[in-house]
């Protein structure tokens, strides 16, 4: 199977909304129409409840996993010696997938913002700067409670981490967390815009839960 094949097989696999299908399969309604209305995982959380926003957090993720992981099908990239073309397939696969995710072909080109699915490339790709994206991500979260605002910063500790963190990465892979950063920006231009003007949904944690 070609290259160019595996990248259409990512788009359609990201391109399977789980927020669209959950909402629709099992609470007769479509996630889009309530909330933020995206849909992803945090507007699940926030209309539908932790049960069904943590299935789709986790669906969303492993669609970012496959994606990479289809990289292995062609026997080049499963050869030690092809490592930085591997992960060079990997990062164009993930974003397909990421792509699909935001405009699915499966739910009218109407998804989410990608947040999942890039962390599930990401954690099969490098799991340590995954995980380090997390720990920016739930700092920022248990201090401002707005998810987007997380997101948007935990997307930018990524390019960051790469350049004076884990500075043995390729040059590619630093291009690459630039775009993730720039995309994730372009992909919250809402919750940026509702940010400013002080309206964005903040998550009740802790004390706060009962507001
Ligand atoms: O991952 C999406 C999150 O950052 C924002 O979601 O529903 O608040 O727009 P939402």
């Amino acid at each position: 199977m070609s290259e160019v094949l595996l990248i259409l097989l990512a788009y359609l696999v990201g391109s399977v909304s789980n927020a669209v299908w959950v909402s629709k399969r099992f609470f007769r309604m479509d996630i889009r129409e309530y909330g933020s209305g995206n849909a992803g995982a945090t507007n699940t959380f926030r209309v539908l409840g932790p049960r069904a926003g943590t299935f789709v957090m986790i669906m969303d993720m492993i669609k970012g996993i496959i994606a990479v992981k289809l990289a292995l099908i062609i026997p080049y990239y499963a050869e030690p010696e092809h490592l930085t073309q591997l992960i060079n397939f990997q990062i164009g696969l993930g974003l397909a997938a990421v792509v699909g995710h935001i405009f699915p072909i499966w739910a009218d080109f109407r998804g989410g913002k990608g947040i999942a699915t890039l962390f599930g490339m990401v954690l099969a790709i490098q799991p340590l700067i995954a995980l380090s994206c997390v720990g920016v991500f739930l700092l920022m979260l248990f201090l401002t409670r707005y998810v987007s605002l997380s997101s948007i910063l935990a997307s930018v500790a990524f390019p960051i981490l790469l350049i004076f963190i884990f500075r043995e990465q390729e040059l590619f892979y630093k291009l690459f967390a630039i775009a993730i950063a720039l995309l994730v920006i372009l992909t919250h231009q809402k919750n940026i815009g509702r940010l400013l003007n002080g309206s964005e949904n903040k998550v009740p944690l802790f004390r706060n839960r009962r507001r």
